[in-house]
């Protein structure tokens, strides 16, 4: 499949959102939890690639600010080691590394220090003033989210937060996942950071908001004509949102373990995916105005009661087994986990959205880590048509018509269809047709951080989750995980690594008269 370049009409000021210019002002990245994973696998990259495709300002500086110390050197020679091995681009490039590590710099201090908070203050003063940085700064919680509230306290009391009304210069904060643990401590955390900082101050990350796919589903249903009117339960008769994964949780088992499947992915990602397929078309393309129609999504979502937990949730754990020709240990063997742990790392569900359009189309979801491939896909199925008219003998059966949108890892979408097979009989085939971004666009996608920290520097928090998304969230999962707390009778179903998962899962959707889509 070939594209070609369709012109936009010029960006209304109510477009600002999406499809507003990326006029990145002077500022200053500061990092927190600079000495951690995320930043050496994802930040420091994304910030790198920025400034290869040119996107970042001409005055723009990073401060790394970790508990452990280290000098300025010593962070950018990290940093450089970072990238050498992780960014999307390699090698890296030379002239473009310098000319970031010229305003690259390291603060050492404790979370809950004030004077080290005063010392950020006055070297923040000193960095806007050599590199021209205008008093603008992003601050980027990627620490654990335990120390949420006493950073954005102690950014606040060291005068590091600028009022809004203060045209001159913004601050910014971009809080990591997870945003809270359940509903109760989510509304503490909000209560917190918004006794500091004006909601359009704050930047709630969700990097799957960020990848090139997932903005692409707004792209594929609003700015084409043929599908948004079969979009409804009228013409869709189910859709699966699946997240597979074969990675296990090594490494963050102290975090994982108090989580779960549904806490680490299901509240955040996936909500967000479904949000996206089942929004009303927004009024503008606004931050507000996409959030406003997203949110309305997640009070429509039906509530889970004791009874249908059992018959429309699975949750599941993996055991040992193999994944692409290695063993690896089931869940409970990992170092940091209780032999007898409960925690589960599969979840099939059965969604329902009570509204307009979606009463009576079952959202099926089913997130897994240690399965038999790495898979992220939405798969929209359609009803079939009103009269099965090559429904006699000897025809054969070729299946539902279905729209694949594949998120990663072989980004693209598809649409499955029945097509007369060549020959003098009517026999029909099911046939595919594909569209492959790596193919069609020949560029390989920026990473869903490289986006998202454009869009916070240039302070638009469109592809961000506002504090009502995450409270209605957190209510619906909170819900179910009480009715599995309740509910000593939804058993924890087995499954073995490298496998489909449960067989539970599979029985769930029978007793439907459907089946999962294959991995
Ligand atoms: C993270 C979860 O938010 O997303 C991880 O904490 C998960 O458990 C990861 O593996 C998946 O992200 P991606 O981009 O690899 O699909």
């Amino acid at each position: 499949m070939t594209h070609s370049t369709v012109e936009q009409p010029v960006a209304n000021p109510l477009m600002a959102g999406l499809e507003g210019s990326r006029d990145v002002p002077p500022c200053t990245l500061v990092i927190f939890g600079a000495t951690g994973d995320l930043t050496k696998h994802k930040l420091i990259g994304a910030v790198y690639n920025l400034a290869v495709d040119g996107l970042l300002p001409d005055h723009f500086a990073v401060v790394g600010a970790g508990r452990r110390e280290k000098s300025d050197e010593q962070f950018a020679k990290e940093m450089r080691e970072a990238l050498d091995e992780h960014s999307r681009r390699q090698p890296v490039d030379d002239s473009v590394w310098k000319r970031l590590a010229q305003n690259l710099h390291y603060h050492q201090g404790d979370y809950d220090d004030k004077e080290s908070f005063a010392k950020l203050r006055d070297r923040l003063e000193k960095i806007d003033e050599e590199a021209g940085t205008h008093s603008n700064h992003l601050f980027y919680l990627a620490t654990p989210p335990s120390v949420f509230p006493q950073v954005a306290k102690l950014l606040s009391e060291a005068g590091m937060i600028s009022p809004v009304s203060d045209d001159s210069r913004w601050t910014r904060v971009v809080f990591e996942k997870p945003f809270g643990h359940d509903l109760e401590s989510a509304q503490k955390l909000d209560e917190t950071v918004h006794s500091v900082l004006d909601e359009s101050q704050i930047y709630r990350i969700d990097h799957y908001l960020g990848k090139e796919t997932v903005q692409n589903i707004m792209v594929f249903r609003l700015g084409n004509g043929f599908f948004e009117p079969l979009w409804n339960s009228r013409y869709v008769d189910n859709v699966q949102i699946t997240v597979a994964e074969s990675v296990g949780v090594e490494g963050r088992t102290s975090y994982y373990d108090q989580s779960g499947v549904v806490r680490d992915m299901v509240q955040s990602h996936i909500l967000q995916l479904l949000t996206l397929l089942a929004m009303e078309p927004p009024s503008t393309l606004s931050a507000d105005g996409v959030r406003d129609e997203k949110v309305k999504v997640l009070r429509a979502l039906r509530p889970y009661e004791t009874d249908d937990v059992r018959r429309w949730t699975v949750r599941g754990q993996y055991d040992a087994g193999w994944i692409g020709g290695a063993q690896v240990p089931g869940y409970c063997e990992l170092d940091g986990v209780e032999d007898n742990s409960t925690t589960p790392t599969y979840v099939a569900l059965r969604a329902h959205i009570d509204n307009w359009r979606w009463a009576g189309t079952p959202f099926y979801i089913r997130v897994g880590k240690r399965m038999t491939r790495r898979l992220t896909e939405v798969a929209i199925t359609f009803k079939a048509p009103p009269l099965a008219l090559f429904g006699h003998a000897g025809v054969s059966h070729t299946g539902p018509n279905v729209l694949g949108i594949k998120i990663q890892p072989d980004e693209g979408i598809y649409l499955a269809f029945s097509a007369k097979a060549p020959g003098m009989k009517m026999h029909l085939d099911s046939v595919r047709m594909d569209f492959h971004y790596a193919t069609s666009f020949g560029v390989s996608s920026p990473e869903a951080y490289e986006r998202l920290i454009l869009d916070a520097f240039s302070g638009d928090a469109t592809l961000f989750a506002r504090t009502d998304e995450v409270d209605l969230s957190w209510r619906w999962i909170d819900q179910l995980l009480g009715c599995w707390d309740s509910d000593v009778r939804v058993p924890l179903a087995r499954y073995a690594a490298g496998t489909e998962g449960p067989a539970e899962a599979a029985q769930m959707l029978r007793r439907d008269g459907r089946e999962w889509r294959s991995l």
